[in-house]
Protein backbone atom coordinates (compact mmCIF):
# COMPACT_ATOMS: atom_id res chain seq x y z
CA UNK A 1 0.00 0.00 0.00
CA UNK A 2 1.45 3.40 -0.51
CA UNK A 3 1.41 5.50 2.03
CA UNK A 4 0.55 9.26 2.26
CA UNK A 5 1.10 12.73 3.56
CA UNK A 6 -2.31 13.33 5.91
CA UNK A 7 -2.79 16.59 7.91
CA UNK A 8 -5.62 15.74 11.07
CA UNK A 9 -6.69 18.98 12.88
CA UNK A 10 -8.25 18.09 16.18
CA UNK A 11 -5.38 14.97 16.64
CA UNK A 12 -5.14 15.32 20.32
CA UNK A 13 -8.87 15.02 20.47
CA UNK A 14 -10.83 11.94 21.21
CA UNK A 15 -11.43 11.01 17.79
CA UNK A 16 -7.90 12.75 16.33
CA UNK A 17 -5.90 10.68 18.87
CA UNK A 18 -7.77 7.95 17.18
CA UNK A 19 -6.98 8.92 13.25
CA UNK A 20 -3.42 9.22 14.50
CA UNK A 21 -2.73 6.13 16.51
CA UNK A 22 -4.23 3.98 13.05
CA UNK A 23 -2.54 6.23 10.57
CA UNK A 24 0.38 5.87 12.09
CA UNK A 25 0.42 2.21 12.70
CA UNK A 26 0.20 2.22 8.85
CA UNK A 27 2.96 3.90 8.14
CA UNK A 28 1.47 7.05 6.85
CA UNK A 29 3.22 10.58 7.92
CA UNK A 30 0.75 12.34 10.27
CA UNK A 31 1.27 16.26 10.84
CA UNK A 32 -1.15 16.63 13.76
CA UNK A 33 -2.46 19.79 14.71
CA UNK A 34 -4.18 21.32 17.48
CA UNK A 35 -4.81 23.65 20.58
CA UNK A 36 -2.39 21.59 22.56
CA UNK A 37 0.36 18.92 21.75
CA UNK A 38 -0.72 15.85 20.40
CA UNK A 39 -0.07 12.63 22.46
CA UNK A 40 2.24 10.17 20.75
CA UNK A 41 3.21 12.87 17.79
CA UNK A 42 5.76 14.63 19.16
CA UNK A 43 5.94 16.76 15.74
CA UNK A 44 2.41 17.90 16.58
CA UNK A 45 1.77 21.94 15.02
CA UNK A 46 -0.27 23.41 18.28
CA UNK A 47 -2.06 26.59 16.77
CA UNK A 48 -5.69 27.27 16.24
CA UNK A 49 -7.75 27.08 13.19
CA UNK A 50 -8.48 30.75 12.82
CA UNK A 51 -4.69 31.02 12.09
CA UNK A 52 -5.33 30.52 7.90
CA UNK A 53 -1.64 31.17 6.72
CA UNK A 54 -0.53 28.86 9.25
CA UNK A 55 -3.39 26.17 8.08
CA UNK A 56 -2.03 27.27 4.47
CA UNK A 57 1.79 26.51 5.54
CA UNK A 58 0.89 22.63 6.68
CA UNK A 59 -1.29 22.09 4.21
CA UNK A 60 1.60 22.13 1.21
CA UNK A 61 2.39 18.81 0.22
CA UNK A 62 0.24 17.08 1.65
CA UNK A 63 -2.38 14.16 0.30
CA UNK A 64 -5.10 14.50 2.19
CA UNK A 65 -6.50 16.42 5.15
CA UNK A 66 -9.00 14.88 8.15
CA UNK A 67 -10.40 17.67 9.78
CA UNK A 68 -11.45 16.96 12.93
CA UNK A 69 -11.02 19.82 15.05
CA UNK A 70 -14.45 21.86 16.41
CA UNK A 71 -16.12 22.86 19.21
CA UNK A 72 -17.59 19.05 19.63
CA UNK A 73 -21.65 20.04 20.75
CA UNK A 74 -23.73 21.98 22.16
CA UNK A 75 -22.98 24.10 25.45
CA UNK A 76 -26.69 23.68 26.26
CA UNK A 77 -29.71 22.10 24.23
CA UNK A 78 -32.27 23.94 23.85
CA UNK A 79 -31.53 27.82 25.00
CA UNK A 80 -33.02 28.61 28.13
CA UNK A 81 -32.03 25.49 29.73
CA UNK A 82 -31.27 26.51 33.44
CA UNK A 83 -29.09 27.54 35.18
CA UNK A 84 -28.66 30.21 32.80
CA UNK A 85 -29.82 30.94 28.71
CA UNK A 86 -26.43 30.90 27.12
CA UNK A 87 -25.40 28.86 24.26
CA UNK A 88 -22.15 28.77 22.22
CA UNK A 89 -23.04 29.61 18.79
CA UNK A 90 -21.52 33.22 18.74
CA UNK A 91 -18.47 32.08 21.11
CA UNK A 92 -17.24 29.19 20.03
CA UNK A 93 -19.48 27.26 16.79
CA UNK A 94 -19.00 30.02 14.75
CA UNK A 95 -15.46 30.66 15.27
CA UNK A 96 -14.41 26.81 15.00
CA UNK A 97 -16.64 24.91 13.08
CA UNK A 98 -18.11 27.66 10.14
CA UNK A 99 -14.94 29.79 9.94
CA UNK A 100 -12.46 27.31 10.80
CA UNK A 101 -13.80 25.13 8.21
CA UNK A 102 -13.70 27.30 5.47
CA UNK A 103 -10.31 28.22 6.30
CA UNK A 104 -9.46 24.23 6.17
CA UNK A 105 -11.23 24.50 2.84
CA UNK A 106 -9.34 27.11 1.63
CA UNK A 107 -5.82 25.91 2.92
CA UNK A 108 -6.59 22.28 0.77
CA UNK A 109 -7.79 24.63 -2.48
CA UNK A 110 -4.89 26.62 -2.14
CA UNK A 111 -2.25 24.01 -2.04
CA UNK A 112 -4.43 21.55 -4.47
CA UNK A 113 -4.39 18.93 -1.48
CA UNK A 114 -6.81 16.33 -3.65
CA UNK A 115 -8.79 14.74 -0.53
CA UNK A 116 -10.59 16.14 2.40
CA UNK A 117 -12.39 14.01 5.26
CA UNK A 118 -14.67 16.29 6.96
CA UNK A 119 -16.31 15.08 10.33
CA UNK A 120 -19.93 15.95 10.61
CA UNK A 121 -22.04 13.86 12.76
CA UNK A 122 -25.26 11.93 13.23
CA UNK A 123 -26.94 14.99 14.92
CA UNK A 124 -27.36 16.07 11.40
CA UNK A 125 -30.11 13.85 10.91
CA UNK A 126 -31.27 13.83 14.07
CA UNK A 127 -35.07 14.99 13.75
CA UNK A 128 -35.70 11.34 11.87
CA UNK A 129 -34.58 9.22 15.00
CA UNK A 130 -36.68 11.77 17.14
CA UNK A 131 -39.64 10.86 14.49
CA UNK A 132 -39.09 7.16 14.97
CA UNK A 133 -37.61 7.02 11.35
CA UNK A 134 -34.96 4.42 10.97
CA UNK A 135 -32.43 3.27 9.28
CA UNK A 136 -31.71 7.17 7.96
CA UNK A 137 -30.43 6.87 4.83
CA UNK A 138 -27.66 9.53 3.68
CA UNK A 139 -29.56 10.74 0.52
CA UNK A 140 -32.38 12.27 3.36
CA UNK A 141 -32.32 16.04 3.50
CA UNK A 142 -30.61 17.17 6.73
CA UNK A 143 -33.03 17.50 9.71
CA UNK A 144 -30.54 18.92 12.15
CA UNK A 145 -30.57 18.37 16.31
CA UNK A 146 -29.90 22.08 17.32
CA UNK A 147 -27.42 24.64 16.41
CA UNK A 148 -23.78 22.27 16.61
CA UNK A 149 -25.51 20.26 14.14
CA UNK A 150 -26.68 23.20 12.18
CA UNK A 151 -22.76 24.44 11.59
CA UNK A 152 -21.97 20.89 10.74
CA UNK A 153 -24.47 21.12 8.08
CA UNK A 154 -23.15 24.10 6.68
CA UNK A 155 -19.77 22.58 6.92
CA UNK A 156 -20.83 19.24 4.26
CA UNK A 157 -22.71 22.37 2.18
CA UNK A 158 -18.98 23.91 2.08
CA UNK A 159 -17.67 20.67 1.47
CA UNK A 160 -19.99 19.82 -1.41
CA UNK A 161 -19.12 23.34 -3.17
CA UNK A 162 -15.52 23.57 -2.68
CA UNK A 163 -15.44 19.35 -4.21
CA UNK A 164 -17.45 21.05 -7.35
CA UNK A 165 -15.92 24.16 -8.15
CA UNK A 166 -12.35 23.05 -7.11
CA UNK A 167 -12.41 19.53 -8.52
CA UNK A 168 -11.32 17.87 -4.87
CA UNK A 169 -12.67 14.89 -3.31
CA UNK A 170 -14.94 15.86 -0.29
CA UNK A 171 -15.97 13.04 2.32
CA UNK A 172 -18.20 14.25 5.18
CA UNK A 173 -18.73 11.37 7.56
CA UNK A 174 -21.86 11.45 9.62
CA UNK A 175 -19.85 10.02 13.38
CA UNK A 176 -21.62 8.06 15.71
CA UNK A 177 -21.13 9.07 19.66
CA UNK A 178 -17.62 7.96 20.94
CA UNK A 179 -17.76 9.40 23.94
CA UNK A 180 -15.22 11.91 25.88
CA UNK A 181 -15.64 11.44 29.22
CA UNK A 182 -17.43 9.57 31.91
CA UNK A 183 -20.80 11.34 32.02
CA UNK A 184 -21.02 10.52 27.80
CA UNK A 185 -20.24 6.78 28.81
CA UNK A 186 -22.98 6.97 31.44
CA UNK A 187 -25.30 8.45 29.32
CA UNK A 188 -24.43 6.01 26.76
CA UNK A 189 -24.71 3.15 29.14
CA UNK A 190 -28.39 3.88 29.96
CA UNK A 191 -29.64 3.95 26.44
CA UNK A 192 -29.91 0.85 24.12
CA UNK A 193 -30.56 3.80 20.97
CA UNK A 194 -27.44 5.60 22.20
CA UNK A 195 -25.54 2.46 22.17
CA UNK A 196 -26.87 1.75 18.36
CA UNK A 197 -25.10 5.15 17.49
CA UNK A 198 -21.92 3.80 19.11
CA UNK A 199 -18.67 4.18 17.55
CA UNK A 200 -15.44 2.60 18.99
CA UNK A 201 -12.21 4.64 18.73
CA UNK A 202 -10.66 1.65 16.83
CA UNK A 203 -13.67 1.72 14.14
CA UNK A 204 -13.39 5.39 14.02
CA UNK A 205 -9.23 4.80 13.11
CA UNK A 206 -9.94 2.40 10.81
CA UNK A 207 -12.59 4.35 8.85
CA UNK A 208 -10.22 7.33 8.83
CA UNK A 209 -7.12 5.37 7.24
CA UNK A 210 -9.35 3.56 4.66
CA UNK A 211 -10.56 6.96 4.07
CA UNK A 212 -7.39 8.35 2.92
CA UNK A 213 -6.42 5.15 1.70
CA UNK A 214 -8.99 4.37 -1.27
CA UNK A 215 -8.08 4.45 -4.30
CA UNK A 216 -11.19 6.96 -5.04
CA UNK A 217 -13.54 8.85 -3.86
CA UNK A 218 -16.82 10.52 -5.66
CA UNK A 219 -16.82 14.35 -5.60
CA UNK A 220 -18.61 14.59 -2.68
CA UNK A 221 -20.26 12.28 -0.55
CA UNK A 222 -22.01 11.64 3.22
CA UNK A 223 -21.85 8.84 4.90
CA UNK A 224 -22.61 7.74 8.53
CA UNK A 225 -19.99 5.81 10.36
CA UNK A 226 -21.02 3.68 13.78
CA UNK A 227 -19.91 0.58 15.14
CA UNK A 228 -21.74 -2.85 15.23
CA UNK A 229 -25.02 -1.70 16.28
CA UNK A 230 -26.31 -4.29 19.41
CA UNK A 231 -30.01 -3.55 18.53
CA UNK A 232 -31.02 -1.89 14.89
CA UNK A 233 -28.76 0.10 12.41
CA UNK A 234 -30.75 3.56 13.06
CA UNK A 235 -28.60 4.99 10.21
CA UNK A 236 -27.66 3.26 6.63
CA UNK A 237 -24.14 1.90 6.93
CA UNK A 238 -23.90 0.94 2.92
CA UNK A 239 -22.11 4.45 1.68
CA UNK A 240 -19.44 4.09 4.37
CA UNK A 241 -18.85 0.40 2.99
CA UNK A 242 -19.98 1.18 -0.99
CA UNK A 243 -17.22 3.88 -0.73
CA UNK A 244 -14.66 2.71 1.56
CA UNK A 245 -14.85 -0.43 2.68
CA UNK A 246 -15.75 -0.01 5.86
CA UNK A 247 -16.84 -2.60 7.87
CA UNK A 248 -17.33 -1.88 11.43
CA UNK A 249 -15.06 -4.98 13.74
CA UNK A 250 -16.54 -3.48 17.33
CA UNK A 251 -19.64 -2.82 19.50
CA UNK A 252 -20.92 -1.11 22.20
CA UNK A 253 -18.93 -0.58 24.84
CA UNK A 254 -15.24 -1.88 23.07
CA UNK A 255 -12.86 1.14 24.18
CA UNK A 256 -15.21 3.23 25.51
CA UNK A 257 -13.83 3.83 28.52
CA UNK A 258 -10.60 5.01 26.38
CA UNK A 259 -10.94 8.80 26.19
N1 LIG B 1 -16.89 12.13 19.64
C1 LIG B 1 -18.09 12.06 19.07
O1 LIG B 1 -18.97 11.35 19.54
C2 LIG B 1 -18.39 12.83 17.81
C3 LIG B 1 -19.61 12.55 17.17
C4 LIG B 1 -19.91 13.22 16.00
C5 LIG B 1 -19.01 14.14 15.47
N2 LIG B 1 -17.86 14.42 16.13
C6 LIG B 1 -16.95 15.40 15.53
O2 LIG B 1 -15.67 14.81 15.43
C7 LIG B 1 -14.67 15.78 15.63
C8 LIG B 1 -13.77 15.36 16.76
O3 LIG B 1 -14.56 15.24 17.93
P1 LIG B 1 -13.95 14.71 19.30
O4 LIG B 1 -14.99 13.94 19.98
O5 LIG B 1 -12.62 14.09 19.04
O6 LIG B 1 -13.81 16.10 20.08
P2 LIG B 1 -12.63 16.58 21.06
O7 LIG B 1 -13.13 17.78 21.74
O8 LIG B 1 -12.13 15.44 21.86
O9 LIG B 1 -11.50 16.99 20.01
C9 LIG B 1 -11.57 18.18 19.25
C10 LIG B 1 -10.18 18.75 19.19
O10 LIG B 1 -10.22 19.93 18.41
C11 LIG B 1 -9.38 20.87 19.00
N3 LIG B 1 -9.80 22.22 18.62
C12 LIG B 1 -10.97 22.82 18.93
N4 LIG B 1 -10.99 24.06 18.43
C13 LIG B 1 -9.81 24.23 17.78
C14 LIG B 1 -9.24 25.31 17.07
N5 LIG B 1 -9.86 26.47 16.93
N6 LIG B 1 -8.02 25.14 16.53
C15 LIG B 1 -7.35 23.95 16.66
N7 LIG B 1 -7.84 22.90 17.33
C16 LIG B 1 -9.06 23.04 17.87
C17 LIG B 1 -9.51 20.65 20.51
O11 LIG B 1 -8.38 21.14 21.22
C18 LIG B 1 -9.66 19.14 20.59
O12 LIG B 1 -8.42 18.48 20.84
C19 LIG B 1 -15.40 17.10 15.86
O13 LIG B 1 -15.49 17.78 14.63
C20 LIG B 1 -16.77 16.67 16.34
O14 LIG B 1 -17.73 17.65 16.05
C21 LIG B 1 -17.53 13.79 17.29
Amino acid sequence: MKTSRILVTGSAGRLGRAAVTELVARGHTVIGFDLRPTPGLPDSIVGSLQDAELLNRLAAGVDAIIHLAATPDDARFPRGTAPDDGDNFLSDLVPNNIVGGYHVLEAARKNGVKRVILASTGQVVDGYLDAGRSPVKADWPTHPRYLYASTKVFLEALGSAYAHAHGMKVLAVRLGWCPRNAVQVAQIAASAEDQDVFLSPGDAGRFFAGAVEVDDLPPFAPVFVTSLPLGKHLYDPAPAKELVGFVPQDSWPTGADDY
